[in-house]
């Protein structure tokens, strides 16, 4: 036992006789050392395209090669990829624009269209790859999912690949620490700040 005291010792001076075990750390801060990239992932319902920002996009398996991709539950991105059953990820250089990521990951398709002015083409899946400062793309077909009460975790089995441009991949701790960018509520990751 962690406290030393046996089960059931009376002497403890807790109700029932009960060992209670001290809690554990819940420090949160912890989770920021996890580490991810910086995705703009797409897709498709019937001729509508959309598409986001992820950071948690991160590869499951090689044989077959098979990706994860955890996304919010009230996103336009997650009614497509539920309907349609594909994304794709372009990951994205270091040197984005903050502008170009607060237009896939602060708006919503539901307010208007996000691909308007941006250069993607229509991949082997049918759904939108975006291309402007993507330094490579996959694209997948979901072969599983799992519900996570916000969010949906889609596993996709990639079908095509495609490697754009030889520059830095954007981390998810360059954008918030070099860029100073921030993260909706929306996104796995958000922590509240600190009163
Ligand atoms: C840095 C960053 C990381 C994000 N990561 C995720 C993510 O992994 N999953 C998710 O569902 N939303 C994530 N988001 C939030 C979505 O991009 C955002 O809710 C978007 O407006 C949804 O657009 P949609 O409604 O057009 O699908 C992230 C946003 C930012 C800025």
């Amino acid at each position: 036992m962690a406290n030393g005291k046996a089960g059931g010792d009376q002497s403890s001076g807790n109700a029932g006789g009960q060992q209670v075990s001290p809690a554990g750390p819940l420090n949160l801060d912890a989770l920021r050392s996890l580490t991810y990239g910086m995705y703009v992932v797409g897709s498709k319902k019937g001729d509508r395209f959309n598409a986001q920002i992820a950071n948690t996009v991160f590869q499951i398996t090689s044989q077959p090669p098979t990706v994860a991709v955890s996304i919010n539950k009230n996103n336009l991105t997650h009614e497509f990829i539920s309907e349609s059953k594909v994304f794709s990820a372009s990951s994205l250089c270091e040197d984005t624009p903050l502008p170009f990521i607060g237009r896939f990951g602060f708006k919503s398709g539901r307010d208007g269209d996000k691909l308007g002015g941006v250069n993607y083409q229509v991949g082997q899946t049918g759904a939108p790859v975006v291309i402007d400062n993507a330094v490579s793309y996959i694209e997948a077909r979901v072969i599983d999912r799992v519900d996570v009460g916000t969010h949906t975790v889609f596993i996709g089995e990639i079908v095509a690949a495609e490697v754009l441009m030889q520059k830095a991949c954007m981390t998810y701790g360059y954008y918030q620490q070099i860029k100073r960018g921030t993260t909706p509520q929306a996104a796995p990751t958000y922590q509240q700040k600190k009163a």
